[in-house]
């Protein structure tokens, strides 16, 4: 079977109301993206040739966050079959054709299912089951359908815990409610399922016992009660997230990265680390963050929309905001803040910084205290750092602003035009000294003193 014979219906129409939240359920972010993404990415993994996702009415922030996946609208959430109805329309005909196609059914709330787990459910298709049915085995089965098999392991029907008596609740394999179904018969047995049970609700998991009554065969896949781990609460979400981390620490270091303290160093969905790349304990990778290999991230930096170049050093207690872009051997140290801002090849800027909307050549130095003033209160400016300039501490760049290369600018300094290459500014007021006069003040002010004493 190709991917071309492969549709997915995502389900996302629940209201999610055990969040308690006024944010979408599958909107909440798990690893730096909504929920609802890891679903689309598992499906975009199998390469599938369509994908719908079913939201309820009012839902548009949903349809936005999926875009450009076509969505349909469950008018009234009457269960899951009726769910996968409102699909229907949207799959304009899907298996209609010639083969037998399938419709993968997949739950927005579900996020660590694995691409691999997916791929299995398609070939037992293959072998011919009408419905394929991802099952798993947890701690505590709780309130999951039960799937019940014959004594070859084939799936006979599904029961919903409400509906089910104790000898169906003592079964321990319970349904994911991931399903593959055969394109060909899903919409008519999708058409015969009522809603004569516990809830008033119509299940897709009914068409499992309508497959067996038509003669049909169905199946069981079995998959890690880890990956069908649903949300449902901000306790699952939290749940979630720490299976997620964990995984995501481990392929980090089988990929070549050292993590001092992996068990807290946070990853987001999309962070690409290099070969030899060392991270230190602490260390938080916001979306968007990429870091060549030999760089290495020391303790409690928080970085995000970051471009890390090779062999580079960040940290420790450094922050990269978005459009940071860090050059090869380049150095940000600690107490230092880059925004949209690229440093040069080996430019360095060791402490107590902010490096924003700004560029800094190859090779310059930042001294201690520097900072770019970007903003006017209403608009932000650049400043611009030749290659090799020096820029001595406690300096304020008053952008839009320009230091030449090889230029110097004397510590102190509030540079409000242009340096040229290879210039010295230095813009604080000139030194006075005046010989013995500390030793004279001391003798004024302690007769001062004693003065005062006398008086009482
Ligand atoms: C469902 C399964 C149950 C399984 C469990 C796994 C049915 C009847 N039961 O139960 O066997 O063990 O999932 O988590 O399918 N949804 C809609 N529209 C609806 C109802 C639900 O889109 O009208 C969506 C929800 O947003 C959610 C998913 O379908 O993503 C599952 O719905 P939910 O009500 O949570 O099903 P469960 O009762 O948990
Ligand atoms: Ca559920």
């Amino acid at each position: 079977m190709s991917a071309d014979d492969v549709a997915v219906v995502l389900l996302a129409a629940g209201k999610g109301t055990r969040m308690k939240s006024d944010i979408p359920k599958v909107l909440h972010p798990l690893a730096g993206q909504p929920l609802i993404h890891h679903a689309l990415s598992a499906a975009g993994a199998l390469g599938a040739a369509r994908c719908v996702v079913v939201v309820g009415p009012d839902m548009e922030e949903v349809e936005r966050a999926v875009a450009p996946h076509a969505t349909a609208v469950q008018e009234r959430q009457q269960g899951t079959a009726d769910a996968v109805l409102a699909a229907q329309a949207a799959l304009n005909g899907f298996g209609g054709g010639p083969g037998d196609p399938t419709v993968l059914v997949l739950y927005a709330d579900t996020p660590l299912i694995r691409p691999a787990t997916l791929s299995r459910m398609i070939a037992a298709r293959e072998a011919g089951a009408a419905v394929v049915v991802l099952g798993f085995r947890p701690d505590d089965p709780a309130e999951y359908g039960r799937l019940m098999c014959d004594d070859k392991g084939g799936l006979e029907a599904i029961v919903e815990y409400r509906d089910a008596d104790d000898t169906q609740r003592a079964v321990t394999l319970c349904n994911s409610g991931v399903m593959a179904v055969s394109a060909a018969r899903l919409w008519g047995l999708l058409g015969r399922v009522g809603n004569d049970n516990a809830k008033g609700e119509y299940y897709l998991t009914d068409i499992v016992a309508l497959a067996r009554a038509d003669g049909l065969a169905c199946a069981v896949v079995e998959g890690d009660a880890a990956e069908m781990l649903g949300i449902n609460s901000r306790n699952d979400l939290a749940a979630a997230e720490a299976v997620w981390q964990r995984q995501r620490r481990a392929a980090a270091m089988a990929e070549g990265a050292t993590l001092l303290d992996p068990a807290t160093v946070w990853f987001s969905h999309d962070t690409r680390l290099g070969r030899d790349v060392v991270v230190g304990p602490s260390v938080v990778f916001g979306p968007g963050v990429t870091v060549a290999d030999g760089a290495e991230i020391r303790a409690f930096c928080h970085l995000e929309g970051s471009e890390i170049g090779p062999r580079a050093t960040v940290g420790p207690f450094a922050r990269l905001r978005p459009g940071a872009r860090i050059g090869k051997d380049a150095r940000v140290g600690n107490f230092v803040e880059v925004k949209n801002a690229v440093m040069g090849e080996g430019a360095k800027a060791n402490h107590l910084s902010y490096v924003g909307d700004a560029e800094v050549g190859a090779g310059a130095n930042i001294g201690a205290g520097t900072i770019t003033c970007n903003y006017d209160g209403y608009l932000k400016h650049r400043t611009d750092i030749g290659a090799g300039a020096f820029i001595g501490s406690n300096t304020a760049l008053v952008a839009p602003v320009s230091v030449g290369k090889g230029a110097i600018v004397g510590a102190g300094s509030a540079i409000t035009g242009n340096v040229p290459d290879d210039a010295i500014a230095v813009t604080r007021a000139r030194q006075t000294v005046a010989k013995g006069a500390a030793k004279a003040y001391r003798k004024r002010k302690a007769a001062e003193k004693a003065a005062r004493k006398k008086e009482g």
